[in-house]
């Protein structure tokens, strides 16, 4: 099933988009990437079956599935839905697999919590820039841990970890997630403080709960009791806030009404608040938001900020969006020091883009159709939307980026009414 999707995706090289007068209609949709990744790991924390619900199928998902079979795992996906058994073993995992996705890195806390020992190859950077992780490095330290870097690599020494006080110098999605799933499975307790309260955490805490681990949650802190042994469980993944940001800013750019299902509208917050800032109706309705595209929108600045702020995964979708608006706005990115790699790109739309440090000024631009190639998952989608919103054709070359993070991604578009096709070469 895995190898067939993924052929079929490696057949498709380009999209191809034209200009587009409305979105409209519904979208559901899909459980949510980042928070499934978290979750996948998570499952070396048990050798009982894990039943995963709503797992959408991605390149980054199937990654992550290869590194579990790698460490003894069995997996059985189908329709969305995974089964996980098996014992965790331990197992040098390899440089290409962990180069492929950054979130590898997140075997490493119950890893070590269950083997005590492994190597793993240092992930190096990334299209968003330079990407330590020093934060994972200096809890699991705190833990106990003890490791070198040996020939581009992490060598953990044999060591039974213990629980800690560790407070993080910045609220860090992975390292959160690393050290709480590391925390569960070691003896004593560990209060993790200044931690990430971003939506995908908070789902990984549900699912190491439903596992039978004794954490508690209040604000940015946790408050773990390890234990050796969890348990197996069935579990259902949250939906995508992210892609579901990204129809929101789709249909708020290339114009119309659409309903988006299957969403957590409280997860949204940020987003849905400077959309209606720009004059655009939202309606939040159970399971869904109602976004009706302002007929010119109004410029309105953002920042991205960790959770609730506005997150920087929508930063480069909001830019274009902007390029509709009749006045001049600032995009401040705080995150990630590579996020505005896209501008280049879109500028051969005509788009009126200055970028000074972390602060993009947008203007107000007439877009037409040119050549563009993707240079990461988010910005994929904030170049196909783009496509959509210009006049004439507009290729988007090197879709491997959008395969990792959105799932039928075309297909759901089109629906929606967008003259978008994908090609092979
Ligand atoms: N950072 C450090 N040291 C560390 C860890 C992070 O300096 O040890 C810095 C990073 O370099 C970055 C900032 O802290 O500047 C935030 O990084 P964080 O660890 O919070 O992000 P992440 O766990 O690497 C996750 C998502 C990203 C999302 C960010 C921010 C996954 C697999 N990835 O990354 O999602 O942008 O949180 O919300 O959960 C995407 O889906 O396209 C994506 C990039």
């Amino acid at each position: 099933m895995v190898n067939k999707i993924l052929k079929a995706r490696r057949e498709k090289t380009h999209a191809e988009c034209l200009f587009t007068e409305r979105l409209s209609g519904s979208v559901k949709i899909s459980g949510s990437k980042n928070a499934a990744l978290s979750i996948l790991a998570a499952t070396l924390l048990t050798d009982e079956e894990c039943v995963l619900e709503n797992v959408p199928a991605l390149d980054d998902v199937f990654v992550i599935f290869e590194l579990l079979k790698r460490l003894g795992k069995e997996i059985m996906f189908s329709k969305n839905t995974a089964k996980i058994r098996g014992k965790a073993k331990h197992e040098d995992l390899p440089e290409n697999l962990v180069r492929k996705l950054r979130a590898s890195v997140l075997v490493m806390g119950p890893l070590l919590a269950r083997r005590k020992k492994g190597s793993f190859a240092v992930p190096g950077g990334c299209a968003l820039g330079e990407r330590p992780i020093d934060i994972h490095l200096d809890g699991l330290r705190a833990l106990g841990a003890e490791y070198k870097i040996s020939q581009g690599r992490m060598v953990f020494g044999k060591r039974s970890l213990k629980g800690a006080d560790i407070k993080l110098r910045f609220p860090s999605v992975g390292a959160t997630e690393n050290l709480l799933m590391a925390a569960s499975g070691i003896p004593g307790k560990t209060v993790i403080s200044n931690a990430a309260e971003e939506p995908e955490v908070h789902d990984l805490y549900l699912f190491l709960k439903a596992m039978g681990a004794d954490i508690s949650h209040v604000k940015n802190t946790y408050v773990i009791s390890g234990k050796k042994r969890l348990a197996g469980c069935r579990f259902s993944v949250m939906p995508d806030r992210i892609e579901a940001g990204t129809f929101l800013l789709a249909a708020a750019t290339v114009g119309g009404e659409v309903k988006v299902q299957n969403v957590i509208p409280g997860h949204l917050s940020s987003v849905t608040r400077a959309l209606s800032a720009t004059g655009a109706g939202v309606r939040i309705f159970s399971g869904g938001i109602k976004i009706t595209a302002a007929a010119r929108p109004e410029a309105a600045d953002i920042e991205t900020k960790s959770y609730p702020g506005f997150p920087t995964d929508l930063q480069p979708l909001w830019a274009v969006y902007m390029l509709k608006a009749s006045g001049v706005s600032r995009i401040k990115e705080n995150i990630f020091s590579g996020r505005f790699m896209y501008v280049d790109e879109l500028k051969r739309l005509n788009a009126k883009m200055f970028l000074e440090r972390d602060v993009l000024t947008v203007r107000p631009s007439r877009l037409s159709g040119a050549s563009l190639l993707a240079c990461d998952l988010r910005a994929s989608a904030a170049m196909i939307i783009a496509g959509l919103a210009s006049h004439g054709k507009t290729t988007v070359s090197d879709l491997s980026h959008l395969f990792r993070g959105y799932e039928n991604f075309f297909k759901k578009l089109k629906l929606l009414g967008a003259n978008v096709s994908i090609k092979g070469a």
